[in-house]
């Protein structure tokens, strides 16, 4: 496998939720380490563009104002296979999906609160990671 980035973030509820370092441990747990993070609220222009992919669904304007409802945690974190690692970790998008002992099983309450965004392959985790840090807020580890 090869040594990855990916873009994650931890979203409005899992922040009042308290459970930033819960997640954190998770990650490290199973051999992410965080290289970039900033905590931050996001602006509904940010928000828009940042999940512009989905603009056409229905549920995009609730989408966006959950996602400006409170500060986000955003992390890049890197490791082998950190996609797909991070990905696994995170769960299904509906909790009632996701798999006992993920992210969202245990952190999620509903489809549109569901506690993590995790990029989907390595060519948007580079586009996502570069929507939020400039690459000298990045550091190699
Ligand atoms: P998506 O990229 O399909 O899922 P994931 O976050 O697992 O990559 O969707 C992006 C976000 O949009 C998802 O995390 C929550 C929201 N969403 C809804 O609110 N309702 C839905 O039916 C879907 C599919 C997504």
């Amino acid at each position: 496998m090869a040594l990855e980035r990916t873009l994650s973030i931890i979203k409005p509820d899992a922040v009042a939720k308290n459970v930033i370092g819960e997640i954190y441990s998770r990650f490290e747990k199973a051999g992410l380490k965080v290289v970039a993070a900033k905590m931050k609220q996001l602006s509904r222009q940010e928000a828009e563009g940042f999940y512009a992919v989905h603009r056409e669904r229905p549920f995009f304007n609730a989408l966006v104002e959950f996602m400006i409802s409170g500060p986000v945690m955003v992390q890049a974190l890197e490791g082998e296979g950190a996609v797909l690692k991070n990905r696994e970790l995170m769960g299904a998008t509906n909790p009632k999906e996701a798999e006992a002992g993920t992210i969202r099983a245990d952190f999620a309450d509903s489809i549109d609160a569901n506690a993590v965004h995790g990029s989907d392959s390595l060519e948007n985790a580079a586009i996502e990671i570069a929507y939020f840090f400039p690459a000298t807020d990045v550091f190699a580890r």
